[in-house]
Protein backbone atom coordinates (compact mmCIF):
# COMPACT_ATOMS: atom_id res chain seq x y z
CA UNK A 1 0.00 0.00 0.00
CA UNK A 2 1.05 3.14 -0.86
CA UNK A 3 2.15 6.73 0.95
CA UNK A 4 -0.16 9.59 0.23
CA UNK A 5 1.99 12.83 -0.39
CA UNK A 6 -0.19 15.87 -1.65
CA UNK A 7 0.23 19.62 -2.27
CA UNK A 8 -1.76 22.19 -4.51
CA UNK A 9 0.25 21.59 -7.91
CA UNK A 10 4.02 20.73 -8.90
CA UNK A 11 5.46 21.78 -5.00
CA UNK A 12 5.21 18.66 -3.70
CA UNK A 13 7.07 17.09 -6.12
CA UNK A 14 10.66 18.41 -4.29
CA UNK A 15 8.82 16.58 -1.57
CA UNK A 16 8.17 13.48 -3.57
CA UNK A 17 12.06 13.58 -5.19
CA UNK A 18 13.53 13.60 -1.66
CA UNK A 19 11.29 10.68 -0.41
CA UNK A 20 12.14 8.57 -3.48
CA UNK A 21 15.67 9.27 -3.43
CA UNK A 22 15.95 8.36 -0.25
CA UNK A 23 13.57 5.38 -0.11
CA UNK A 24 13.56 4.07 -4.25
CA UNK A 25 11.61 0.79 -3.26
CA UNK A 26 8.66 2.90 -1.58
CA UNK A 27 5.05 3.50 -3.41
CA UNK A 28 3.67 6.92 -3.80
CA UNK A 29 0.18 8.10 -4.95
CA UNK A 30 0.39 11.77 -5.21
CA UNK A 31 -2.32 13.97 -5.01
CA UNK A 32 -2.28 17.41 -7.01
CA UNK A 33 -5.30 19.67 -5.98
CA UNK A 34 -4.99 21.52 -9.60
CA UNK A 35 -8.59 23.04 -9.83
CA UNK A 36 -7.67 24.82 -6.43
CA UNK A 37 -3.82 26.08 -6.56
CA UNK A 38 -2.53 28.42 -4.97
CA UNK A 39 -3.47 27.70 -1.84
CA UNK A 40 -1.18 30.48 -0.18
CA UNK A 41 -3.98 33.01 -1.07
CA UNK A 42 -6.88 31.07 0.20
CA UNK A 43 -8.76 32.10 3.72
CA UNK A 44 -7.89 29.03 6.53
CA UNK A 45 -11.24 28.04 6.48
CA UNK A 46 -11.17 27.05 2.96
CA UNK A 47 -7.82 25.35 3.28
CA UNK A 48 -9.44 23.15 6.20
CA UNK A 49 -11.88 22.49 4.82
CA UNK A 50 -9.74 21.78 1.77
CA UNK A 51 -7.53 19.47 4.13
CA UNK A 52 -10.91 17.45 5.01
CA UNK A 53 -11.34 16.56 1.92
CA UNK A 54 -7.87 15.52 1.03
CA UNK A 55 -7.68 13.34 3.89
CA UNK A 56 -10.67 11.50 3.42
CA UNK A 57 -9.13 11.05 -0.10
CA UNK A 58 -6.44 9.19 1.29
CA UNK A 59 -8.59 7.12 4.07
CA UNK A 60 -10.49 6.14 0.90
CA UNK A 61 -6.99 5.10 -0.95
CA UNK A 62 -5.83 3.04 1.63
CA UNK A 63 -2.50 4.59 2.11
CA UNK A 64 -0.08 3.74 4.59
CA UNK A 65 0.82 7.06 5.57
CA UNK A 66 0.13 10.83 4.56
CA UNK A 67 3.82 13.23 3.93
CA UNK A 68 2.40 16.45 3.85
CA UNK A 69 4.09 17.97 1.09
CA UNK A 70 2.38 21.48 1.39
CA UNK A 71 3.46 23.76 4.40
CA UNK A 72 0.29 26.22 4.02
CA UNK A 73 -2.15 23.04 4.56
CA UNK A 74 0.21 21.57 6.93
CA UNK A 75 -0.15 25.25 9.10
CA UNK A 76 -3.80 25.78 8.69
CA UNK A 77 -4.84 22.27 9.04
CA UNK A 78 -2.32 18.88 10.13
CA UNK A 79 -5.12 18.46 13.28
CA UNK A 80 -7.64 17.49 10.19
CA UNK A 81 -5.02 15.15 8.27
CA UNK A 82 -4.15 13.86 11.34
CA UNK A 83 -7.85 13.09 12.10
CA UNK A 84 -9.38 12.09 9.56
CA UNK A 85 -6.43 10.30 7.72
CA UNK A 86 -6.80 7.66 10.08
CA UNK A 87 -2.90 7.13 9.35
CA UNK A 88 0.56 8.70 10.53
CA UNK A 89 1.20 11.87 9.00
CA UNK A 90 4.50 13.32 8.46
CA UNK A 91 5.07 17.31 9.17
CA UNK A 92 7.23 19.04 7.18
CA UNK A 93 7.11 22.35 9.15
CA UNK A 94 8.04 19.78 12.26
CA UNK A 95 10.92 18.49 9.63
CA UNK A 96 12.14 22.03 8.83
CA UNK A 97 12.46 23.30 12.43
CA UNK A 98 14.42 20.21 13.65
CA UNK A 99 16.96 20.84 11.28
CA UNK A 100 17.93 24.66 12.32
CA UNK A 101 21.00 24.76 14.09
CA UNK A 102 21.36 28.92 13.86
CA UNK A 103 19.88 31.71 16.23
CA UNK A 104 18.71 34.04 12.72
CA UNK A 105 16.55 32.23 11.05
CA UNK A 106 14.26 33.43 7.50
CA UNK A 107 11.49 31.59 6.50
CA UNK A 108 10.47 32.17 2.99
CA UNK A 109 6.45 31.26 2.68
CA UNK A 110 2.91 31.83 1.27
CA UNK A 111 1.16 34.20 2.62
CA UNK A 112 -1.45 32.11 4.55
CA UNK A 113 1.73 30.25 5.98
CA UNK A 114 3.88 33.22 7.46
CA UNK A 115 0.05 34.74 8.49
CA UNK A 116 -0.58 31.15 10.56
CA UNK A 117 2.73 31.69 12.34
CA UNK A 118 3.23 28.41 12.71
CA UNK A 119 6.56 27.78 11.57
CA UNK A 120 7.79 29.91 14.39
CA UNK A 121 5.43 28.39 16.76
CA UNK A 122 7.32 25.14 15.53
CA UNK A 123 10.89 26.47 15.55
CA UNK A 124 10.66 27.80 18.96
CA UNK A 125 9.41 24.65 20.39
CA UNK A 126 12.71 22.97 19.38
CA UNK A 127 14.86 25.71 20.81
CA UNK A 128 13.38 29.53 22.57
CA UNK A 129 15.62 32.91 21.90
CA UNK A 130 15.59 32.29 18.14
CA UNK A 131 14.79 35.49 15.68
CA UNK A 132 12.73 34.49 13.13
CA UNK A 133 11.59 36.36 10.32
CA UNK A 134 8.75 35.49 8.40
CA UNK A 135 8.41 36.37 4.53
CA UNK A 136 5.42 36.02 2.49
CA UNK A 137 6.30 35.24 -1.61
CA UNK A 138 2.97 35.34 -3.17
CA UNK A 139 4.17 36.50 -6.88
CA UNK A 140 6.43 32.72 -6.78
CA UNK A 141 3.39 29.98 -6.98
CA UNK A 142 2.09 31.36 -9.76
CA UNK A 143 4.77 32.15 -11.90
CA UNK A 144 6.33 28.60 -11.27
CA UNK A 145 2.66 26.77 -11.90
CA UNK A 146 2.04 29.10 -15.42
CA UNK A 147 5.69 27.75 -16.33
CA UNK A 148 6.02 31.75 -16.38
CA UNK A 149 9.80 31.32 -15.19
CA UNK A 150 11.38 34.60 -16.93
CA UNK A 151 14.99 34.44 -15.50
CA UNK A 152 14.84 38.32 -15.22
CA UNK A 153 11.33 38.90 -13.26
CA UNK A 154 11.90 35.92 -11.05
CA UNK A 155 15.34 37.39 -9.83
CA UNK A 156 13.85 40.50 -9.40
CA UNK A 157 11.19 39.34 -7.28
CA UNK A 158 13.50 36.91 -5.42
CA UNK A 159 15.79 39.64 -4.69
CA UNK A 160 12.86 41.67 -2.81
CA UNK A 161 11.65 39.03 -0.75
CA UNK A 162 14.98 38.31 0.54
CA UNK A 163 15.98 41.87 1.51
CA UNK A 164 14.69 41.90 4.60
CA UNK A 165 15.96 38.51 5.34
CA UNK A 166 19.62 40.17 4.51
CA UNK A 167 19.16 43.36 6.39
CA UNK A 168 17.78 40.87 9.63
CA UNK A 169 21.27 38.95 8.99
CA UNK A 170 19.49 35.76 9.17
CA UNK A 171 22.31 32.63 8.83
CA UNK A 172 19.78 30.03 8.05
CA UNK A 173 17.15 30.49 5.60
CA UNK A 174 14.03 28.04 5.14
CA UNK A 175 12.12 27.38 1.85
CA UNK A 176 8.92 26.90 3.49
CA UNK A 177 6.88 26.44 0.66
CA UNK A 178 6.89 23.09 -1.20
CA UNK A 179 7.29 24.88 -4.45
CA UNK A 180 10.45 27.10 -3.55
CA UNK A 181 12.89 24.12 -3.89
CA UNK A 182 12.72 24.30 -7.40
CA UNK A 183 14.04 28.04 -6.79
CA UNK A 184 17.22 27.37 -4.86
CA UNK A 185 19.44 27.89 -7.24
CA UNK A 186 18.05 31.35 -7.65
CA UNK A 187 18.19 31.52 -4.40
CA UNK A 188 21.98 30.13 -3.51
CA UNK A 189 23.04 32.92 -6.87
CA UNK A 190 21.30 35.82 -4.56
CA UNK A 191 22.53 34.65 -0.63
CA UNK A 192 25.76 35.08 0.44
CA UNK A 193 27.59 31.65 0.39
CA UNK A 194 27.39 31.48 4.51
CA UNK A 195 23.97 31.22 4.56
CA UNK A 196 22.19 27.63 4.95
CA UNK A 197 19.70 26.81 3.17
CA UNK A 198 17.39 24.41 4.75
CA UNK A 199 14.63 22.04 2.46
CA UNK A 200 12.13 21.00 4.94
CA UNK A 201 11.64 17.78 2.52
CA UNK A 202 15.42 16.55 2.97
CA UNK A 203 13.91 16.18 6.94
CA UNK A 204 10.89 14.57 6.16
CA UNK A 205 12.35 11.80 3.59
CA UNK A 206 14.59 11.43 7.12
CA UNK A 207 11.63 11.12 9.40
CA UNK A 208 9.95 8.54 7.15
CA UNK A 209 13.13 5.80 8.26
CA UNK A 210 11.26 5.61 11.73
CA UNK A 211 7.95 3.97 9.87
CA UNK A 212 9.09 2.30 6.69
CA UNK A 213 12.55 1.60 7.79
CA UNK A 214 16.58 2.40 6.89
CA UNK A 215 16.92 4.42 3.69
CA UNK A 216 17.32 2.59 0.17
CA UNK A 217 19.24 5.47 -1.77
CA UNK A 218 21.52 5.19 -4.17
CA UNK A 219 24.82 6.95 -4.33
CA UNK A 220 23.89 8.68 -7.60
CA UNK A 221 20.63 10.63 -5.92
CA UNK A 222 18.65 9.01 -9.25
CA UNK A 223 14.81 8.14 -8.50
CA UNK A 224 12.31 6.30 -10.27
CA UNK A 225 8.66 6.62 -10.52
CA UNK A 226 7.58 3.25 -11.74
CA UNK A 227 6.05 2.70 -8.12
CA UNK A 228 4.38 6.59 -8.51
CA UNK A 229 0.72 7.31 -9.28
CA UNK A 230 -0.29 10.89 -10.21
CA UNK A 231 -3.47 12.04 -9.53
CA UNK A 232 -4.86 15.69 -10.32
CA UNK A 233 -8.11 17.38 -9.85
CA UNK A 234 -8.13 19.10 -13.37
CA UNK A 235 -5.82 19.56 -16.25
CA UNK A 236 -4.07 16.02 -16.29
CA UNK A 237 -2.31 17.16 -19.62
CA UNK A 238 -0.77 20.54 -18.20
CA UNK A 239 0.46 18.86 -15.19
CA UNK A 240 2.52 16.32 -16.50
CA UNK A 241 3.94 18.64 -18.78
CA UNK A 242 4.70 20.98 -15.95
CA UNK A 243 5.84 17.89 -13.71
CA UNK A 244 7.96 16.71 -16.13
CA UNK A 245 10.10 19.79 -16.18
CA UNK A 246 10.87 19.41 -12.79
CA UNK A 247 11.15 15.25 -13.03
CA UNK A 248 13.30 14.71 -16.40
CA UNK A 249 10.34 12.45 -16.82
CA UNK A 250 7.06 12.38 -18.36
CA UNK A 251 4.60 11.21 -15.56
CA UNK A 252 1.13 9.52 -16.94
CA UNK A 253 -1.72 11.46 -14.86
CA UNK A 254 -5.01 10.31 -13.72
CA UNK A 255 -7.71 12.96 -13.30
CA UNK A 256 -9.79 12.59 -10.04
CA UNK A 257 -12.71 14.05 -8.08
CA UNK A 258 -12.53 14.64 -4.12
CA UNK A 259 -15.99 15.20 -4.17
CA UNK A 260 -17.16 11.89 -4.89
CA UNK A 261 -14.38 10.20 -4.16
CA UNK A 262 -13.99 8.57 -7.96
CA UNK A 263 -11.28 8.01 -10.38
CA UNK A 264 -11.92 8.76 -13.85
CA UNK A 265 -10.06 9.44 -17.25
N1 LIG B 1 3.36 24.23 -2.19
C1 LIG B 1 2.44 24.61 -1.18
C2 LIG B 1 3.12 25.00 0.10
O1 LIG B 1 4.08 24.34 0.46
C3 LIG B 1 1.23 25.42 -1.63
C4 LIG B 1 1.49 26.66 -2.36
C5 LIG B 1 0.24 27.31 -2.87
O2 LIG B 1 -0.60 26.61 -3.44
O3 LIG B 1 0.09 28.53 -2.68
O4 LIG B 1 2.74 25.90 0.79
Amino acid sequence: MPLGLFDSGVGGLTVLKQVLRRHRNSSCLYLADTARVPYGNRKPSDIREIASEIAQWFRDKEVTTVLMGCNTTNSLAFDIIEREAGVPVISLIRSAASMVTKDRVGVLATKATVLSGAYKAQIELFGSKKIILEQSCPAFVPMIENGRLEMSELRRVATDYLKPLLEAKVEEVILGCSHYPLLEPLFRELLPVGIRIIDPAVGLARELDDLIGAPSATLNGNFSLASTRFCVTKSPMEFAARASDWLGKFPEVELVSLQQRACFF
